[in-house]
């Protein structure tokens, strides 16, 4: 029996292989290696694909949720409300920019952002929030956007697991002022290394991220924003992100089929799923909630299949910022009761078929 892995990044891209070959190859005879053509390109079909004016290629999607919060002048003193259970990204992001996060809880039913956690933290007058499209679900963006109409706060949307998600017809991303995502190889839209982008419909803020992704400039060594860094998106990245973006549509559309699979296959009284999302949402990772989840998983893992935890430690738990006076009910519950099942679109129908019957088969008796 071979293992099924979490995520199988060789298996996804020998589907693609001539086309990304063929994107490298040309890429590194052209001797353009760091904002050039590839990446121009790119940000024009990227911000395309998602129906908005701006796209700007950034390093990675933690530097993309950072220079959005430094286009909007967000620093030492200043408040970002977001969520404690999406990996700590937006933590960081915000910690490097010198504010603090304001922590809101979740729903238990979605592990979104919870609204009325929201509309209780507004009372706190945050300057900005990030709002994270978790595991390819939306947030109930349309909601917080309305409520949050009328304040100064500015939403930056986080949508490193949410490419191609839509409400309506609109894309993930383009209800915020910002949309950030990352292309890390296993986004569902994923690079050959770290890469990123920042969208919006604001030509302002556009160029200020463009500005900020290379040291400040205005032009070459002349630096007239402070704040500026160096993260770019690199040619070759911007290449095979090309070479990929046609597929990502259809690689969703089998994510999603994988997930109605397991919904409806996996029956199990001590298995979870989260309430199912709209149809344009995306599946980026698979989470089940199991009150067992350490017997459950020990017995995946006796059948050969593996699984995860996303994320095993809420952020204002880190080590790094313990903070004892935060208390977040829902993300401390869900904590310890998430876990990730494989599902990729590369899985076949059988890997799909063993999962589930492994899940079903998980012995009621031996908790
Ligand atoms: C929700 C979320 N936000 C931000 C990031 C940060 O992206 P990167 O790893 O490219 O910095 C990730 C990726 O790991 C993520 O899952």
């Amino acid at each position: 029996m071979t293992r099924i892995l979490i995520n199988d990044i060789g298996r996804q891209l020998a589907n693609h292989l001539p086309d990304i070959e063929s994107a490298v190859l040309t890429t590194m005879r052209s001797g353009q290696f760091v904002l050039g053509p590839k990446v121009s390109e790119f940000e024009i079909a990227f911000a395309d694909y998602c129906g908005v004016g701006h796209a700007v290629g950034v390093g990675n999607g933690t530097d993309a949720l950072e220079i959005a919060l430094r286009a909007l002048d967000i620093g030492p003193g200043d408040r970002v409300l977001t969520v404690a259970n999406a990996g700590g990204y937006a933590s960081s992001a915000i910690r490097t920019c010198g504010a603090t996060p304001l922590y809101v809880d979740v729903d238990e039913s979605t592990m979104q952002v919870s609204v009325t956690a929201f509309a209780k933290a507004l009372e706190l007058r945050p300057h900005a929030a990030i709002i994270t499209h978790l595991f390819g679900k939306l947030a109930p963006i349309d909601h917080l956007i309305s409520m949050a109409e009328g304040t100064n706060m500015a939403l930056i949307e986080d949508c490193a697991q949410a490419h191609g998600a839509r409400l309506g017809k609109r894309s993930a991303g383009t209800f915020g002022v910002m949309g950030c995502f990352s292309f890390y190889p296993t986004k569902n839209l994923g690079a050959l290394g770290d890469g990123g982008a920042v969208i919006t419909n604001d030509p302002y803020l556009a160029e200020k991220i463009k500005s900020l992704r290379q040291y400040g400039w205005q032009a070459k060594y002349q630096v007239t924003r402070s704040g500026g860094r160096n993260s770019r998106l690199d040619e070759m990245q911007a290449a095979v992100l090309l070479a990929r973006l046609p597929s990502l549509d259809k690689n969703n559309e089998r994510r999603r089929e994988i997930a109605d699979e397991y919904r409806h296959g996996i029956r199990h009284p001590y298995i979870r799923f989260p309430d199912r999302g709209g149809r344009s949402d995306v599946v980026h990772l698979l989470v089940i909630q199991c009150k067992h989840r350490a017997a459950l998983r020990v017995h995946l893992e006796s059948n050969d299949i593996a699984s995860d935890i996303h994320y095993p430690q809420p952020d204002h738990r880190q080590p790094a910022y313990i903070d004892e006076e935060i208390l977040l009910p829902v993300t401390e519950k869900l904590v310890s009761e998430i876990l990730t099942l494989p599902c990729y679109p590369a899985m076949t129908g059988s890997e799909v078929q063993r999962v589930i019957e492994a899940c079903n088969g998980f012995p009621i008796h031996d908790i």
